[in-house]
């Protein structure tokens, strides 16, 4: 019986148990073993494992998070895990490796292709929807539904108190929460990563409101969206254990901003890790499941290196490297659609 390994790396969301499930139910089907793998990369490393069965994976389907826990670890990162990574990998006896993740987890995976572990397959997960050669990750929609439900909660404090809502969403580099859940829930500023902002011009756009006899606004703004050079805020670049910088703080910032320029009175909500919870939407339950069947035949036809991905409503199958080479910014038409309702 030949031995798949899954792993689950990167920030968790909504939709890593559906695809975990599928793995175990479709690789059960097709003869295979399938081993779970703790916590990412930091498993297969530290060789921290669990069996699963049928049973591990019963009533997991609508659950948040992921039952093989998650990290932040790149075997790339330490000097001697890449070597522990690889040596495990043999201990454990594994045919295949199945790593599910964003683009830190799947550029690892990408890299060990080629430095040692041949038999890689990826399923792209992120709620920041920002990885190339699929139309979307699972995790997006659930996070761009949570986030639409909080601004409608906020435009009814922001409407009876005559308040501007700064609403800060995540989005590291690419401000798919923010444009989409803006446009759904009727942001009147929308602000993501991609475009440096401008204060000033966002409170034109707010004045010109109030002067159409609107006392309130909503202001999305993208975790990642830097200011404008001339803008003379700064944001605070914090690294995480792993060098990542921790973002957050750009709503604050800007809240107080617009009070001081505007005279309106500004307040901030921070959705942060809000968004990556709560159970999976029907359509990331879906792409989960769908992701995890197509994991298993790209497994059993011996198609290694590539990614699972979505395009269209049809699951294909890319090249690991190819779809981590760059991110997937905000489609600017997407964005122009957004601005038609500014202000
Ligand atoms: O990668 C998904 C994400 O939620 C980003 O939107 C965010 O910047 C980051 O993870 C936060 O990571 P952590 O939970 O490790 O602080």
């Amino acid at each position: 019986m030949k031995k798949i390994g899954i792993l689950t790396g990167g920030g968790d969301c909504p939709g890593l148990n559906p695809v975990i499930r599928a793995v175990v139910r479709k690789g059960l089907v097709e003869g295979y073993e399938i081993l779970g793998i703790k916590n990412g990369w930091k498993g297969l490393i530290e060789n921290n494992t669990m069996p699963l069965s049928l049973d591990s994976v019963s009533g997991i389907l609508p659950k948040g998070g992921t039952i093989l826990g998650t990290s932040r670890t790149n075997p790339y990162k330490k000097s001697g895990e890449l070597e522990k990574t690889k040596e495990n990998f043999k201990k454990l006896g594994l045919h295949a490796l199945i790593a599910v993740g964003g683009e830190d987890t799947l550029g690892a995976a990408a890299k060990l292709v080629k430095d040692g572990i041949p038999n890689i397959v990826g399923v792209p997960k992120t709620i920041d929807n920002d990885l190339s050669c699929t139309d979307y990750t699972f995790g997006f929609d659930t996070a761009l539904n949570t986030a639409m439900d909080c601004i409608d909660r906020l435009h009814t404090t922001a409407e009876s108190h005559h308040r501007i809502i700064v609403v800060e969403v995540m989005g590291r580099h690419a401000g798919w929460i923010a444009v989409e859940a803006g446009v759904a829930g009727g942001a009147d500023v929308i602000l993501i990563p991609e475009i440096p902002a401008d204060i000033d011009e966002v409170c034109a756009i707010l004045k010109n409101r109030h002067r159409r006899g609107k006392t309130f606004s909503i202001v999305v703004v993208a975790e990642g969206t830097q200011l404008k050079a001339k803008d003379l805020v700064t944001q605070e670049e914090r690294l995480d254990e792993f060098g990542h910088v921790r973002l957050g703080g750009i709503g604050e910032i800007l809240a107080g901003e617009i009070e001081k320029r505007t005279g309106f009175e500004t307040r901030v909500s921070v959705l942060g890790h809000i968004q990556r919870g709560g159970s999976p939407t029907a359509f990331d339950r879906i792409l989960g499941t769908r992701f995890g069947v197509k994991a298993i035949e790209l497994v059993k036809d011996n198609k290694f290196g590539r990614m699972v991905a979505l395009t269209g409503n049809k699951i294909i199958d890319v090249p690991l490297e190819e779809a981590v080479r760059a991110l997937k910014t905000v489609d600017m038409e997407l964005y122009e659609i957004a601005k038609v309702f500014f202000g």
